[in-house]
C-alpha cells in the first residue's frame, strides 16, 4: 500500500481526529525510523514519550515473542504470574505501596480521580459532608475522557464538551498564593503534573509542589501527581517528583510503560488504596500478562540507562542554551532530562521550524503553539544531539533571513506608498 491510498482510504472511513504528517513509516530500530519510500528519520519525539527504547529494541523483541508463544490475555478473574511483579517493583522505585493496572494514560487519571473521591468519602465518616472538591491547574493537560478532560486546564480542549464533571477549580500555575487562596475545607485532592508537557514543557516550582503536599498533608486531602509523559526515567530520575524531594499520595503513569504495548497503572499509598473494595474499579484488558511481561523488561533496561539519560540530557540542554545565545528568537529552554522544550517568539516560526526539521527528517513537534518539544529515546547518543542542533542552528537562521528579507520588503512598500500619496 502507498501513502497516497492509505491517505484516501482515512478520509474515507477513519473518525477525523488527527491532523496527519503525509509520511507512512514502515520500519523502526533504534532511533531511527523508515518510511515506505526507504527515507530514514531521526525520531526525536519517540511516539511523544512512548518509545523510550527506541525502536525493536532486542530485549523487548524476545520477551515479546517469548510471552505471546505463552500467554496474552487472562481475564483479571484469575491470576497470572507479571502483575504482582511489575507492582513489586513499581512500588520499589516510586516509594508509594500499591497498583492497579489499565490500558492508557487517561485511563489511569480516571481511576486516580475516583481514587480521591472514595478516600474522601470512606476517611469522613464522623458525620461531616464528604470533601469533593479537586483542584487542578492552568494550562494542564490530564487527557480526553469526561474526568481528565474536566481537570485539563486548557479550554480548547474542555469547551466543546461541557458540561463536564463539577468541582473542578483551576489554579494559577506555580501561584502559592493562588493555590492557598482556593485549597479550603471541601478539596479532597490538588492534581499537578510535575512537569506540564502538552502546556509546554513546564515544571511545577518547588515552592508550589512542596505547599501543595503541606496543604493536602495538614487536611487529609491527596496530592496526585500525573507523571503520563515525565515520569518512568524521562528526567533521569525513575520520576520527576524525586527531584523534588516530595512524596505523592497517588501517581499516574503510561506511555513508556510497556515500551509501546499500551499499558497504565495508578501507583498510591496503603492508606489510599485501602478505600477500594472489589468491584468498584476494573479493566477487561489492564494489565494482561504480554503488557506487564514487558513492562518488567522495559524497568530492568531502564535501570541501566538512567544515568545515560542525566548525561545525555545535560549535554542536549548545554547544546540548547548555546544556540539561545545565537538567536534572539528563544525566549527560554525548559525541563529535565531528556523531556526538554525551548520556547520561541512566535508560533509561526515554531511551526516552520518542525516542517524544516521533518524535511530535513528529523522528527519534532511543537506544544502550546510556540514551544519545539523533544521526546527523544532515552538511547540516544551525543551525535544524535549534535545533529538535531545543527538542523534546528540552520532552521532558526534561515528563518530569520526570510523574516529580514520580508520586513526589508514590507518597509520598502511602505515607503514608496508614503512617497506615492505625498506626490
Ligand atoms: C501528562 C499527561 N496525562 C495524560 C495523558 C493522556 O494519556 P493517553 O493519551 O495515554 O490517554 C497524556 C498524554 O499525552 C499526558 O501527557
Amino acid at each position: 500500500m502507498n501513502l497516497a491510498s492509505v491517505i484516501r482510504s482515512e478520509e474515507r472511513l477513519l473518525l477525523p481526529t488527527y491532523d496527519r504528517h503525509k509520511i507512512l513509516f514502515e520500519k523502526g530500530r533504534g532511533v531511527y525510523l523508515w518510511d515506505s519510500r526507504g527515507n530514514r528519520y531521526l525520531d526525536f519525539l519517540s511516539g511523544i514519550g512512548v518509545n523510550a527504547l527506541g525502536h525493536a529494541h532486542p530485549a523487548i523483541q524476545t520477551t515479546l515473542k517469548r510471552q505471546a508463544g505463552q500467554l496474552i490475555h487472562v481475564s483479571n478473574l484469575f491470576f497470572h504470574e507479571y502483575q504482582a511483579e511489575l507492582a513489586k517493583r513499581l512500588t520499589a522505585i516510586s516509594g508509594l505501596n500499591r497498583a492497579f493496572f489499565c490500558n492508557s494514560g487517561t485511563e489511569a487519571w480516571e481511576g486516580a480521580l475516583k481514587l480521591a473521591r472514595i478516600y474522601a468519602r470512606t476517611k469522613n465518616t464522623n458525620g461531616h459532608k464528604p470533601k469533593w472538591r479537586i483542584l487542578a491547574l492552568d494550562n494542564s493537560f490530564h487527557g480526553r475522557t469526561f474526568g481528565s478532560l474536566a481537570t485539563t486546564g486548557q479550554a480548547k480542549y474542555r469547551d466543546p464538551f461541557v458540561p463536564l464533571l463539577p468541582g473542578v477549580g483551576f489554579v494559577r500555575f506555580n501561584d502559592v498564593d493562588d493555590l492557598k487562596h482556593q485549597f479550603d475545607a471541601g478539596v479532597c485532592a490538588i492534581c499537578i503534573e510535575t512537569i506540564q508537557g502538552e502546556g509546554g514543557v513546564c515544571p511545577v516550582s518547588p515552592e508550589f509542589l512542596q505547599m501543595a503536599r503541606q496543604l493536602t498533608g495538614d487536611r487529609d486531602a491527596l496530592l496526585i501527581l500525573d507523571e503520563i509523559q515525565c515520569g518512568l526515567g524521562r528526567t533521569g530520575n525513575y520520576f520527576a517528583y524525586q527531584h523534588y524531594g516530595v512524596q505523592p499520595d497517588i501517581v499516574t503513569i503510561a506511555k513508556p510503560l510497556a515500551a509501546g504495548l499500551p499499558l497504565g497503572a495508578i501507583l498510591m499509598t496503603n492508606r489510599v488504596a485501602s478505600s477500594m473494595n472489589p468491584g468498584m474499579h476494573g479493566t477487561t484488558f489492564g494489565g494482561g500478562p504480554l503488557a506487564c511481561a514487558v513492562a518488567i523488561e522495559f524497568l530492568r533496561v531502564l535501570e541501566e540507562l538512567l544515568d545515560h539519560v542525566r548525561e545525555v540530557g545535560g549535554y542536549f540542554r548545554r547544546q540548547l542554551e548555546k544556540l539561545k545565545t545565537r538567536h534572539e528568537c528563544i525566549r527560554e529552554i525548559r525541563g529535565m532530562g531528556l523531556m526538554l522544550g525551548v520556547e520561541l517568539n512566535s508560533s509561526d516560526v515554531s511551526k516552520a521550524v518542525v516542517s524544516t526539521l521533518l524535511q530535513n527528517r528529523i522528527l519534532i513537534n511543537r506544544t502550546h503553539e510556540t514551544v519545539l518539544r523533544f521526546l527523544p529515546p532515552y538511547i540516544i547518543r551525543e551525535k544524535h544531539v549534535d545533529e538535531v542542533i545543527r538542523a534546528l542552528d540552520s532552521a532558526l537562521t534561515s528563518n530569520a533571513t526570510k523574516r529580514r528579507r520580508a520586513l526589508v520588503h514590507a518597509i520598502g512598500r511602505a515607503h514608496k506608498q508614503t512617497l506615492k500619496e505625498s506626490k
